[in-house]
């Protein structure tokens, strides 16, 4: 199977081999010594070589709790910083529903089992406490964002390929809801039954609302209205409203596909390659011969109440049609509503909706469908100096058909409808700054300042460097900061500069920029930065989605890892080490911040993944992750045996401080 979770850009630029990028990239990266390292990328590099180069502070009252960094490992187990506790919940595969779909360690649950079970892979989600002090009880809204067919079948995987299979792995993607209550005794567990809970899979049925709703560009022979699609796919990572609603958030749709497609439209977005998941072979929509308008119906944030079990899911389509990663929610001073997104893959824009309906907290249905009408834009950071004087300058392009010239003057686009379902095309169009890849947008709860994680680029040549992406081949990722121009984040303009530049201090002589900034260490040295979040206290955690193999440009950096930053004074310090193969990712807060809630993905993924290796042809699964012993897991069981094994099964981490202390501050 080719990898089910690619991220490669469609349009890679050839021509150089390995060697000849890294002398290129080495002679452009190393103008100077020690911190000039960084000074030749920036026309205004005070401020930035401030951040980059100089030392940060030794300590931070903000990270008193976290006070110093764990070591990194290669084990099947989860470790985190002494003094606290870890445990796991909601394996995938557990009863949901009721419990008459219970967790078979030989893979032999069916689909219609599925679609009551845990899905697969956990990623971002949200906890929405209830009760009369919201301390006790909570929906925890919960993406699923892929499956390891390695793992969902077992040996079986390939032949015979039926819809049976299919439609196994389409009901372990989607969402659940889950009702959690806090026992006394064990801490936080799912309630079974409860109205609440909630599977909703690749086959649910959804609305899809907005400005692009119901054109040609949506309509199916099953839907000749474009109005209603069954399922959502590739749920990453997610955001929430201040009018108490999840969002979910497609990524990597195009994999779905099948069957070919020689539209650019279609080509621009990765559409035609076979992503290995077969389904287009015994499921008729996902053959792009027979519904070439099935993947416009995918690619979106779907808005979902987790409060009303019986409520239709909205994709809403003003906030436009790429490789959704999250989306960050936050009101402007006057209201509207304003959400940051990124477009996870190589090259690819970061982009900000603002609503034209203002938020009202004192009428809460007139707040129901204000992600339906808004404005687009699209980021361009350039390397001139800020307003400010401090940061440098960056620009929201809007993305509206009548009101930019150049998306006016572009027939590709006809309508504003063509804008949003090509989001991709307008930002070539209008000139938007390529990025090494946008994952998790974050924002600070008391200064407003938002963060992006970067989280790597291995295909950026030396001649496409630029100041918020300055590092060809870049292995490691950086994160990205700014600041919108006078605190409202509906401003056109911001001002930003670089939180840090991730990188092997072990690898590489100080100064290298592949050695990273100044805050790595080799104490607290990651790759791939991806989630993030702030906890209320404004404590920045990390959390990566990296390479695992812990060698070479990776050496000393182990299993995939989360992380809590000082973002004040560039303080970073490791919190927890996951186990083998996984990534981490995903995270919230019980409302009285004693918890945190974070996902164990893709634990022991020996296939599928771009940088799992690859099982031989012929060769067993067993034998293949006995040769690979950073892939190989049996967790949770490995490290919970109460949990049942068979396979490696994604988790939710509840991790809390042993003497019971709210350090979490959750917002
Ligand atoms: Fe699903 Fe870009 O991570
Ligand atoms: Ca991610
Ligand atoms: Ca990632």
């Amino acid at each position: 199977m080719k990898a089910m979770k690619d991220n490669a850009a469609p349009r890679e630029v050839h021509g150089n081999t390995f060697d000849e990028v890294i002398d290129q990239a080495r002679r452009r990266l190393l103008q100077g010594a020690g911190g000039a390292a960084f000074l030749g990328f920036f026309a205004s590099p005070a401020a930035l070589a401030r951040s980059l180069d100089e030392p940060v502070a030794a300590s931070s009252s903000l990270l008193a709790a976290f006070p110093r960094s764990i070591p990194t490992h290669s084990d099947d187990r989860v470790t985190v910083m002494d003094g606290y506790v870890v445990r796991a919940i909601l394996p995938w595969g557990d009863p949901l529903i009721d419990f008459s779909a219970y967790w078979r360690p030989d893979a032999s649950s069916s689909a219609e089992e599925q679609a009551r079970q845990i899905g697969d892979n956990h990623d971002g989600m949200h906890f929405f406490p209830f009760g009369p002090n919201g301390f006790e009880q909570g929906l925890l809204a919960l993406n699923h964002e892929y499956t390891n067919y390695e793992y969902l079948f077992g040996k079986e995987y390939t032949e015979p390929w039926t819809r049976e299979k299919a439609m196994k792995a389409i009901n372990a993607h989607g969402v659940s809801i889950v009702h959690l209550q806090r026992d006394g005794q064990s801490g936080w567990r799912p309630v079974i039954p409860s109205r609440y809970n909630r599977r909703i899979t690749g086959d649910t049925p959804i609305e899809l609302t907005g400005p692009a709703a119901g054109h040609a560009l949506l309509r199916t022979s099953a839907d000749p209205s474009g109005t209603r699609v069954r399922g959502t796919l590739n749920n990453c990572a997610n955001g929430f409203t201040p009018w108490g609603t999840y969002l979910t958030c497609e990524e990597n749709f195009h994999n779905y596909f099948g069957g070919g497609s020689s539209d650019p439209l279609h080509q621009r977005y990765g559409i035609g390659k076979d992503g290995g998941y077969r389904w287009f072979e015994v499921i008729e929509r996902f053959d792009l011969r027979r519904e070439p308008n099935e993947p416009n119906r995918f690619g979106w944030v779907v808005e979902i109440d987790p409060f009303d079990p019986q409520s239709t899911p909205k994709k809403r389509t003003a906030l436009g049609r790429f490789k959704h990663e999250n989306a960050a929610v936050t009101l402007a001073p006057d209201g509207r509503v304003v959400v940051y997104m990124g477009d996870d893959e190589r090259f690819e824009y970061l982009y900000r909706f603002v609503s034209h309906g203002r938020y009202d907290p004192a009428n809460p249905a007139a707040n129901r469908d204000l992600l339906d009408a808004g404005d687009l834009y699209v980021a361009r950071f350039t390397a001139e100096p800020a307003a400010d004087g401090t940061r440098l300058r960056g620009q929201w392009i809007l993305l509206d058909k009548a009101r930019n010239p150049l998306l006016a003057a572009d027939a590709r686009l006809p309508t504003q409808a063509d804008v949003l379902i090509h989001a991709r095309l307008a930002g070539d169009i209008v000139g938007a700054t390529r990025m090494d890849r946008p994952e998790w947008v974050a924002i600070h709860p008391v200064s407003g300042e938002v963060y992006v994680t970067l989280t790597n680029n291995d295909k950026r040549k030396p001649g496409e460097v630029d100041a918020a992406n300055p590092r060809a081949e870049n292995r490691w990722g950086q994160i990205l900061r700014w600041q919108e121009a006078g605190g409202d984040p509906s401003a056109d303009e911001f001002a930003w500069d670089l939180f840090v530049l991730a990188g092997n201090p072990l690898a590489y002589p100080k100064g290298d920029p592949r050695a990273g900034s100044a805050a790595i260490t080799p104490e607290n040295m990651f790759n791939s930065p991806d989630g993030l979040g702030f906890d209320a206290a404004g404590r920045l955690w990390i959390l990566t989605d990296g390479n695992y193999s812990n060698t070479g440009a990776y050496q000393g950096m182990g299993n995939n890892q989360m992380l809590v930053a000082d973002p004040n004074v560039g303080l970073i310090r490791r919190f927890l080490v996951g186990p083998s193969g996984c990534e981490i990712t995903g995270l919230t807060w019980s409302n009285d911040g004693r918890t945190m809630f974070v996902n164990v993905q893709h634990p022991g993924e020996a296939e599928g993944h771009p940088r799992a290796p690859r099982i031989p042809p012929g060769q067993d699964l067993a034998t293949f992750l006995a040769a690979h012993p950073t892939v190989f897991s049996e967790w949770p069981h490995s490290q919970f045996h109460e949990l049942g094994g068979g396979r490696p099964r994604a988790a939710t981490l509840v991790i809390e401080h042993a003497n019971g202390e709210p350090v979490f501050a959750a917002r």
